[in-house]
């Protein structure tokens, strides 16, 4: 599949954070593209219970306190953001825009976010950071560590601020994909044009990597070390003893173990293992601001979208993005006076019911 075979797009609503946006993007992408995106692992049984874990979840609002000015700004590591939902590392954004991660990155920046750029995309980081604002670079732990190591310092050289070393995919199961074959991007023209790293022997993560991955991407960048796809408290003490600066609650979109648990559920445990020493970042589900404000009471510094900002990306490149991180950020304000929280801050357990 080539980027030509995404259609060609008229005028577009307003794209609104919500759960009807998978259906609005179906529209526009090609039918194996869409499915690529959406799927889950084998039965995805993880992939379907990641919203309804947020959605299960009931406030129990304050009142009389000054919520005139809602401010849901925020920093982390370093980086001053407008917003605390980012845009989370998902492969390939050529199958649902032209631009791909370019666009991708322009939309996060004029929303005032941050945007953390996979190690399978199919613009070269250069170009992508001459289009962002802050943001992270995606690391798998490769087969080829040499690889591992000049995709680092590439990613360093072009500007990213922190790693993000995924680490919940040692191997790769079946996903469904509705019946079609998997439009494998490294198949393509297009990928062979832009070089990534799949179409190299030895990209394949590897499976025997353990906690000495953290310090050691750390020596190789000098930068700070996220870890994405933690969902256990003793792995996330683990982390932290070993030097993560981050920890992310995440099941990979239930697209790694189907059956894993939901990030809903685990955020709590994993947030009071790691306490104050390091932000605990969520992903999977999240689809409105409410569900925003639900996981930073929870425990979370801040959220990542994975699915989301790809539809938004079809629908409408890097306005649509910039459209979908806008109306997050709405929401979760609105969301946030209702409760009686003025800053995120104010946002704890206690807005909890139960
Ligand atoms: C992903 N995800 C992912 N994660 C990662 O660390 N590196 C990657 O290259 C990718 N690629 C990727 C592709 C696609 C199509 C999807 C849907 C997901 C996982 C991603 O970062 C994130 O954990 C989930 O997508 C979060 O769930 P939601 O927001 O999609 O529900």
């Amino acid at each position: 599949m080539t980027s030509s075979t995404v259609r060609p797009r008229t005028a577009v609503a307003a794209i609104t954070a919500g759960p009807g946006l998978a259906e609005r993007a179906r529209a526009v992408l090609p039918t194996a593209a869409h499915a690529f995106y959406a799927a889950g692992a084998d039965e995805q049984i993880s992939a379907g219970e990641a919203a309804g874990a947020w959605r299960s979840r009931r406030l129990a609002p304050r009142v009389l306190r000054d919520v005139s000015a809602v401010d849901t700004g925020t920093e982390l590591l370093g980086s001053r953001l407008d917003s605390p939902v980012l845009a989370g590392p998902t492969a390939f954004h050529r199958m649902a825009h032209d631009e791909g991660e370019t666009a991708t990155a322009a939309g996060v920046a004029a929303a005032g976010s941050l945007m953390v750029l996979s190690s399978r995309a199919t613009r070269y980081p250069e170009d992508v950071a001459a289009a962002a604002g802050p943001w992270w670079y995606q690391v798998y732990w490769l087969r080829d560590r040499d690889l591992t190591r000049r995709q680092v310092e590439r990613a360093t050289a072009a500007g990213a601020r922190a790693l993000v070393l995924t680490v919940d995919a040692p191997y790769v199961p079946p996903r469904a994909t509705g019946g079609l074959p998997l439009p494998l991007p490294q198949d393509d023209e297009l990928c062979r044009s832009v070089g990534v790293a799949t179409r190299l022997p030895g990209w394949e993560q590897d499976p025997s990597v353990g906690l000495g991955a953290i310090a050691e991407l750390g020596r190789i960048s000098g930068l700070p070390v996220l870890v994405k796809g933690v969902l256990r408290a003793d792995d996330a003490q683990a982390c932290v003893t070993a030097g993560a600066a981050g920890v992310i609650v995440s099941n990979h979109g239930g697209r790694q173990l189907d059956r894993a648990v939901a990030t809903a559920d685990v955020l709590p445990p994993v947030a009071a293992a790691v306490g104050d020493r390091v932000p605990v970042l969520v992903d999977g589900g999240i689809e409105t601001g409410t569900d925003v404000l639900i996981a930073l009471a929870l425990g979370a510094r801040a959220v990542l979208v994975g699915r989301p900002v790809l539809w938004a990306l079809a629908l409408d490149g890097a306005d649509g993005v910039a459209s979908l991180l806008n109306s997050y950020r709405s929401q979760l304000e609105t969301a946030m006076a209702l409760a009686g929280a003025a800053r995120l801050d104010d946002i704890h357990a206690d807005l909890l019911h139960g």
